[in-house]
């Protein structure tokens, strides 16, 4: 079979790789790809915007079987629509399904409406209304609300605002400003929840629920949470406090009826449902956000633990028969650090050479994100630029081998953060 993966980063690498181990597939073309998607597939660059005519004719001039998607933005803007149209087998959710992330008003009414855990929230259009709602509900010194952008923001469209006037700066960044463009047609202001944040991965067709994995992300730039958000600077897989019991009540709670309450609206959900979760100390979980595919760098835990040939599940999932998969994950845990370029997630230089063992061991895999091959030579070319993932049958050692690693990596800027996993070490 041959397979376009879609997407640049270390997620679609880590799909890549994972498809590559799969004995139905013999071609794998990564559409952009980076350097590391290149040593197991081609490299395409195409256009991939709506109606995304290239991409069609590309997977028919090649007799593609199917096409997996990565990121956020094509799914929301349709992609796997206009390639069904054409006849084309696509994984990941449709445009209207997609909205449980391209739209958090669409996700947070989904869920009020059918009683799915989330924090109380009420919608804004305008800067005066929003405003006023935040300075009547807060000191001036302690703002128990974070706000959210309603629309796709690769991660900047939250703020969790120490005092009013942050808040209301952010405000003003939506509505005046219009930092985030049409994406900040509408906010969500939502109660605080205190807890521990998980993320909580699910595989469906809409009928069939796979559970795959739980994991947790390290969204700060630096130690100790401190810095600014990135898209992830590290993540461990699965979280090893979480319970059979947690997981079923997570699926009874909050899964089944997200595809059922989707169903409602006419719309089957096929792919990826990435569920962050808040619990809090009575362990009770409420949904803080939905997302519509694998996340970054959460995949590059999860995906070497699947242990079922993923062709299998992504082409199940896609003709509605993932009830015919038997999902098994291997029984060991993954640690992924990032290696990112100074700078990141502000402005960076690129062009680094990148040197160091970069090659697949039996318990280690380096995924690329932000590589590119310039004249012969490895260099980075993004923020987030390598995967160093461990794994074992102890989330400590997992996480020991990708430190061990890095040691031997280097380029010029390079940094990361040294405590990935080490507060839920601490805590065992
Ligand atoms: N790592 C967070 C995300 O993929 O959204």
């Amino acid at each position: 079979m041959k397979v376009c993966v879609i997407g640049s980063g270390g997620r679609e690498h880590s799909i890549a790789w994972k498809l590559s181990k799969s004995s139905n597939v013999e071609k794998i073309f990564c559409i952009p790809g980076n350097g590391g998607t290149i040593q197991i597939g081609e490299n395409i660059s195409l256009n991939l915007k709506p109606p995304f005519s290239d991409l069609i004719k590309f997977v028919k001039d090649n007799s593609v079987d199917l096409v997996v998607v990565g990121p956020e933005i094509p799914l929301v803007n349709g992609i796997v629509d206009f390639l069904s149209k054409e006849g084309i087998k696509a994984f990941g959710p449709t445009s209207d399904a997609s909205m449980i992330e391209g739209s958090k008003v669409f996700a947070k009414l989904l869920m009020k409406k059918n009683n799915i855990p989330t924090s109380d929230f009420e919608v804004f259009s305008d800067f005066d209304s929003a405003k006023k709602f935040l300075e009547s509900r807060s000191d001036k010194s302690q703002v128990d609300w974070v706000i959210k952008v309603n629309g796709l923001a690769a991660g900047k469209g939250v703020m969790v605002p120490s005092t009013v006037d942050e808040g209301i700066k952010f405000l003003e960044d939506v509505f005046v400003s219009k930092k985030f463009g049409d994406s900040g047609d509408k906010v969500v202001i939502e109660k605080k929840i205190e807890g521990f944040e998980v993320s909580f991965f699910v595989i469906t067709d809409g009928k069939d629920v796979k559970f795959v994995s739980t994991a947790q992300d390290h969204k700060r730039a630096f130690d100790g949470d401190k810095g600014p958000n990135t898209g992830g600077m590290g993540a461990y897989s699965p979280v090893p406090f979480i319970t059979k019991d947690f997981i079923n009540k997570v699926m009874k709670m909050i899964v089944y009826p997200t595809i059922e309450a989707l169903g409602k609206e006419n719309i089957v959900y096929k792919g990826v449902l990435y569920c962050g979760l808040m619990v809090d100390k009575e362990g009770n979980p409420y949904v803080l956000e939905f997302n519509c595919r694998f996340g970054d760098p959460e995949a590059q835990a999860i995906l070497p633990l699947i242990k079922t040939d993923v062709y299998e599940i992504f082409q199940a999932t896609t003709e509605g028969l993932l009830s015919k998969v038997k999902f098994e994950m291997y029984e060991k845990f993954s640690g992924v650090v990032v290696l990112a370029s100074k700078g990141y997630p502000e402005d960076y230089e690129k062009g680094k050479e990148i040197t160091g063992d970069l090659s697949e061991k039996d318990n280690s895999i380096v995924f690329h994100a932000g590589t590119t091959l310039s004249n012969g030579k490895l260099v980075t070319n993004g923020g987030r630029v390598l995967n160093v993932v461990g794994i074992s049958s102890s989330l400590k050692e997992a996480l020991s081998v990708s430190y061990q690693r890095i040691k031997d990596i280097h380029f010029e800027g390079m940094f990361y953060r040294s405590d990935i996993g080490k507060k839920v070490l601490e805590e065992e």
